[in-house]
């Protein structure tokens, strides 16, 4: 089979999703299809015609354009099957404001927070909070604030066309579980060694987290963590797989912080990882993807 693997694309999560596909494409070659790959630029019209060449596709951009299903919609346009969620799904998980008034809306709990206006101010978020670039990944430009006056100096001087989600910091583990073909995968403790929490580089840095998978978290905890991984699936309609992100409180109480629909693939992937426990390995894995996305 002809697959064409669309990965590059120009977010700043460009080098993360590069890496991912260069382990995607050996796998994909090792179960004998032959790979177009596309390193997406912003002529559309290359994308067009490689699709047109492909009998099916595998997405590997993370960030927009990609994550936030624009891809997808061309991809439909041209009729050619690809893993993952759709454009609505894509749409809806990138943009985490949106996707938090969805959890919400159901029940789940997340920590309170909503996006910053600079004509408002933010009297429901008392620091310490974490501010999020609204539809970013890899934990890139995130910042901490113990203290309202370095938060509004922060939060002024960003650009208006970015928004920002301001979120009521919550101290805890860091936990993330995974929903494969509507089965949550065992969940993954992230304990980062380098920095306060999870960021961009002990994401990618061999060293810079530990990351113990089954999560040695209570039974209930742990079960609860992936009832919501497939709660959230659910709310927001995502296909074949997601990977959703929470903190666990030291009361035990648990919060959902964001849902991916295009999760990391690379060596220190948390997807793969989890795919393992569960006696999957990373061809497998792609080769479920691929299933998925053809039926
Ligand atoms: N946004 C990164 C790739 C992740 O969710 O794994
Ligand atoms: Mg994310």
């Amino acid at each position: 089979m002809r697959v064409l693997l669309i990965a590059g694309g120009w977010s700043k999560e460009r080098q993360v999703s590069l890496n991912g596909a260069a382990q995607i494409k050996e796998a994909l070659k090792s179960l004998g299809h032959e790979v177009l790959f596309l390193d997406l630029s912003p002529d559309y019209q290359e994308l067009v015609n490689k699709a047109r060449e492909a009998d099916a596709a595998i997405i590997n951009l993370h960030g927009a354009p990609g994550e936030d299903g624009s891809i997808q919609g061309v991809l439909e346009d041209v009729g050619l099957p690809y893993q993952g969620s759709g454009v609505r799904g894509s749409f809806l998980a990138l943009n985490k404001a949106l996707s938090k008034q969805f959890y919400a809306n159901h029940g789940l709990r997340t920590p309170k927070g909503g996006l910053y206006f600079p004509q408002g101010r933010l009297h429901h978020v008392p620091p310490p909070v974490i501010c999020k670039p609204n539809q970013g990944g890899s934990s890139l430009d995130m910042q901490i604030f113990y203290n309202q006056e370095e938060m509004y100096s922060f939060l002024n001087q960003v650009d208006s066309e970015h928004e920002i989600l301001v979120e009521e910091l919550i101290n805890g583990h860091e936990v993330s579980c995974a929903v494969l073909d509507n089965e949550p995968l065992p969940p993954i403790l992230i304990q980062p060694v380098k920095g306060d929490f999870f960021d961009y580089n002990s994401k990618y840095d061999p060293d810079g987290a530990v990351e113990i998978c089954p999560a040695p978290i209570s039974q209930e905890a742990s079960r609860s963590i992936q009832e919501m991984s497939l709660q959230a699936h659910r709310i927001l309609g995502l296909r074949h797989y997601s990977r959703s992100d929470f903190m666990l409180d030291q009361q035990d109480n648990i919060y959902i912080l964001e849902t991916n629909t295009l999760p990391g693939m690379t060596r220190t992937s948390l997807v793969p990882k989890a795919a393992q426990q569960a006696g999957i390995g990373f061809t497998e894995l792609i080769a479920r993807l691929l299933s998925l996305a053809l039926n």
